[in-house]
């Protein structure tokens, strides 16, 4: 049972990644950054979410550095966006992502989406930036089954996550299932649906029954499935609430019922039609 804040996943490759982490989507302003960073960490968290398309590595990295946090103590996550891909392209994006963060290594680097026809470049890339030490962990993001198959019969590093929108309304059932036979773990962005799920009325009464807010069950619901979850927020009160899912556990029923809810809306585009 995940009954702590401080419980990670061990990835494929070793290294520990925590259950729990702060997505730092649309927040660009640096005092907001600092003030969301160290609520995050105040509360616990350990794990920070960003990409160079969000457009705020640089407050990120201000933001650790104000946190006074030891580096190792902490798991900060980037990505390669879409024009930054090719070989060449995503060395020259690590390193403007890991200079603007000021870090001299990133915990874990995703292709963000999988670009089709030039992914497996920027795969090589992030192996790499990984076999030289510069990144402790490489993945994916938003990849069908069928891109992780073409992904997986050519790479040398298998990816250790895909990072896929994920909540009661897109449960991704077969993908997570060969991510489970492939060891990749997989996590969810847009866990909270992007506050789209605050009225459901099922949401609603398990929230009753558990003297839980919704947010706080459908992550509950996320670590229950063994999955990553990030769900951003810039106030410090939600930041702090959304981390108290470590003290209930859902019940098996319950489980099956927020899994009903499943309807395959996506809030992002589909990644097939997007790159
Ligand atoms: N790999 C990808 O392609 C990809 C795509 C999208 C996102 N992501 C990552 O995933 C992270 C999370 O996804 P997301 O930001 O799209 O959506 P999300 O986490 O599902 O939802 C965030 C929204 O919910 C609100 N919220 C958070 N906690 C709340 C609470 N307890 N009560 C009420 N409202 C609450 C936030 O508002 P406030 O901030 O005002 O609290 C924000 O508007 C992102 O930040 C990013 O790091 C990755």
């Amino acid at each position: 049972m995940i009954d702590s804040i401080s419980d990670s996943v061990i990835l494929n490759n070793g290294i520990e990644m925590p259950w729990l982490g702060l997505g730092l989507m649309k927040i660009v302003n640096e005092r907001k950054m600092i003030e969301a960073v160290n609520a995050a960490f105040e509360s616990g968290y350990r794990s920070l979410d960003t990409a160079s398309y969000y457009n705020n590595e640089r407050e990120v990295g201000e933001a650790i550095k104000s946190s006074g946090m030891q580096r190792e103590e902490i798991f900060i996550t980037t990505k390669v966006w879409n024009d930054e891909q090719g070989y060449e392209s995503t060395l020259s994006a690590f390193e403007r992502s890991r200079k603007k963060l000021g870090l001299d290594y990133v915990d874990l680097y995703l292709v963000h989406w999988p670009v089709t026809g030039i992914f497996h470049e920027t795969w090589k890339a992030c192996e790499k930036l990984y076999h030289d030490g510069y990144i402790r962990a490489i993945g994916v993001s938003n990849f069908q089954i069928h891109h992780l198959k073409s992904l997986l019969s050519n790479c040398k590093v298998k990816p250790v996550i895909n990072q896929v929108e994920y909540h009661p309304r897109l449960t991704q059932k077969e993908l997570r299932h060969y991510c489970n036979q492939t060891d990749i773990q997989m996590a969810a962005w847009g866990p909270l649906m992007r506050g789209r799920l605050f009225e459901n009325p099922t949401l609603t009464e398990l929230s009753q029954k558990y003297e839980k807010t919704i947010a706080q069950i459908i992550l509950r619901w996320d670590l229950q499935n063994e999955i990553v979850t990030i769900p951003k927020s810039e106030k410090a009160n939600r930041i702090k609430s959304n981390a108290k899912i470590f003290d209930f556990e859902i019940e098996s029923e319950d489980m099956v019922i927020i899994d009903g809810l499943n309807t395959g809306e996506r809030t992002g585009p589909h990644p097939d039609l997007f790159v």
